[in-house]
């Protein structure tokens, strides 16, 4: 079968790399998470890949999907007919991952990638796809007009960073405005990490660079009152009970990586919010 070349904008190509981590990972013996599809589809792009091969930054984003997962898994075991929006949702497979056969999905992404992906995924009456920017309130009516009830888990995972704050604060208000009391789980960059990224292993194979610094997650909380950080995380602080579900090797590579306390690290953090 003939390879097909993404044509993905430049913020948009950044969705290969965690595609790229999971489907590397589907190939080890004792892999953090497990994504025969996502194989497939490094399989069918024609892209050089090969630039990502080894790089430390890989297990990070493997990490985070699992914190990620856990939260969604946590939410539809209180909420089974919960409404689970991926913004940003690239070539993601967590619905494969996580679903539990009763909620509804709305998967959100740019036009380019959504057009990419949906050679590869089929939307249901439980899934839906949406073309459109996070900054732009139409997907927010599609979600209200089709889920209204909720309640509602928002998930931007690698995404909110590569906007500029001015939209991130806009997305939030958007959120806590037409789904007061929503969740919204999301990744911060800050001291060390930010400002590193021109060294970051995989973002310096790529042209996209995050424009959100956001020098500390607590700080969320004072953007709109009533705001709770529900849980802050960096990768070597990961919940206990998550840590203890990894394999021995990627629990040991955690532990020695806390004891560096590496700026680049610590200065990455993964939140879920409670939304006013
Ligand atoms: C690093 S990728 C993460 C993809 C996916 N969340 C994952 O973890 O595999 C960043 C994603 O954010 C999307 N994105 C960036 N800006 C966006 C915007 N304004 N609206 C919607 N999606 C956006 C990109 O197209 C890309 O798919």
């Amino acid at each position: 079968m003939d390879r097909e070349k993404p044509h993905l904008g430049t913020v948009q190509e950044t969705l290969l790399i965690p595609l790229y981590a999971r489907a590397v990972e589907n190939g080890r013996e004792q892999p953090l998470l497990r994504d025969t599809r996502a194989e497939e589809i490094v399989a069918a792009l024609d892209y050089d890949f090969a630039r990502f091969d080894e790089l430390p930054s890989l297990t990070g984003t493997l990490l985070r999907a699992r914190l990620f997962d856990r939260w969604v898994s946590d939410f539809l075991s209180t909420h089974p007919g919960g409404t689970v929006v991926e913004i940003g949702t690239g070539l993601n497979t967590r619905y494969e991952r996580v679903d539990n056969g009763r909620a509804r999905w709305f998967e959100l992404d740019l036009p380019d990638v959504i057009d990419l992906r949906g050679r590869f995924f089929t939307d249901t009456p439980r899934r839906t796809t949406i073309a459109g920017s996070v900054t732009d309130g139409a997907w927010v009516e599609a979600v209200a007009s089709q889920a209204a009830d909720g309640p509602h888990l928002f998930v931007a995972e690698a995404v909110l960073p590569y906007l500029d704050a001015a939209d991130v604060h806009r997305v939030v208000d958007l959120l806590a405005d037409r789904f007061p009391g929503s969740l919204l789980a999301l990744d911060t960059a800050g001291p060390g990490f930010f400002d590193t990224q021109e060294q970051h292993d995989a973002l310096s194979k790529v042209t996209a660079r995050m424009r959100w610094y956001c020098p500390d997650p607590a700080h969320l909380a004072g953007w709109l009152p009533g705001t709770e950080v529900l849980a802050s995380h960096t990768l070597t602080s990961l919940p206990e009970p998550l840590l203890a579900e990894l394999p021995l090797p990627y629990q040991q590579m955690i532990a020695d990586l806390a004891v560096q306390q590496l700026p680049q690290v610590e200065g990455y953090h993964l939140n879920i919010l409670h939304l006013p």
